[in-house]
């Protein structure tokens, strides 16, 4: 008789839920997928009968799509639930969404405006949780960034990132992220925009073991000379406000042609999108010959949808087991 395979429930609310080696073999993983996806190569099998139940608190374009769409690659399903139309928006309490949802479906994918949301979801659940963005962290966007990197830059190992602008789930990921596969990564804001001291030390000591570097500036310009990557992400938050003061500030952080300037002359520019453009970055980076802004967002199908063959089926690599 076949002997079940005990599986260790996962849930990814933060980068750092992965290990150095568990980050990098889900990237590997990831390339993997993306390089039989472009040959045709049939992937219906590896999640048939799958489903990933995804939560969202408020709107997306690249998450949703790119997790449904993976999910039907994959032979499985996806479900789209927008608060509203849960009876968690009516004063359900999160625990027993997770609990019911749990004997439905096989995953659940959240996007919430308070981190401790997507936890609490985790905490009851006894299905995979995967955080799809929180006020703290946007693990898969981080990861899948990573992706982007390797596929530019060749890899990692002494490369660094500078992202610009106000410190927030983006700065967060990328610093875990990064700190996971070696990368360093300097975040340079204003004051009253800072990242989280917490976040900080533990990219800090992840970098400590794979030979990268996490620091916090304050001058862009300092941030940005020599690196491989100039990243910035949108100023406002969804569901955040900034004040005047520090949005006034925050003009000496935007992505101009004179900041890339001062990037190394092979650097690259990043944005997990939607962007602002001539907020956080000018047009012509945005949209000039250095900008790799859709090979990030097509990247998120593929780190999708190795992570959920790694949660849900034996087919992968066996990453998370
Ligand atoms: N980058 C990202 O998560 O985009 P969406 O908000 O469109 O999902
Ligand atoms: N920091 C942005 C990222 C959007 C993908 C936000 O949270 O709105």
């Amino acid at each position: 008789m076949a002997v079940p395979t005990v599986r260790k429930l996962f849930h990814l609310l933060t980068d750092d839920d992965l290990s150095p080696e568990q980050a990098v073999a889900l990237i590997e993983f990831a390339a993997q997928l993306k390089a039989q996806h472009r040959a045709g190569e049939p992937q219906h099998h590896l999640l048939r009968g799958k489903t990933l139940a995804m939560i969202f608190q408020k709107p997306s374009t690249r998450t949703r799509v790119a997790f449904e769409a993976g999910m039907a690659q994959l032979g499985g399903h996806a479900l789209y639930l927008s608060t509203a139309d849960l009876q968690l928006g009516r004063g359900e309490t999160i625990a027993d969404t997770a609990r019911v949802l749990s004997r439905y479906v096989d995953a659940i994918m959240a996007r919430v405006f308070r981190h401790a949301d997507v936890v609490e979801l985790a905490t009851h659940a006894s299905v995979p949780v995967i955080n799809g963005l929180s006020d703290l962290a946007h693990p898969t966007q981080g990861l899948a960034d990573m992706l982007t990197i390797k596929e530019h830059l060749g890899g990692w190992n002494g490369r660094t990132l500078a992202y610009l602008g106000c410190a927030n789930n983006m700065a967060h990921s990328l610093a875990l992220s990064g700190a996971l596969v070696g990368l360093s990564v300097r975040i340079a804001t204003p004051p009253g925009c800072r990242p989280d001291p917490e976040i900080v030390q533990r990219a800090q000591q992840i970098a400590a073991r794979t030979g990268a570097r996490i620091e916090v500036l304050t001058d862009p310009i300092e941030a940005v000379r020599g690196v491989d990557v100039v990243y910035t992400d949108v100023w406002v938050s969804m569901g955040q406000t900034v004040p005047d003061e520090v949005l006034a500030a925050l003009e000496a952080y935007r992505v101009t042609p004179a900041i890339m300037a001062a990037a190394a002359p092979h650097a690259i520019f990043m944005h997990c999108l939607p962007m602002f453009r001539g907020q956080e970055v000018t047009v012509e980076v945005a949209d000039g010959p250095q900008s790799v802004i859709f090979d990030q967002a097509e990247n998120r199908l593929h780190l999708h949808k190795a992570l959920l063959v790694e949660l849900l089926s034996d087919a992968g690599p066996g990453v998370l087991r």
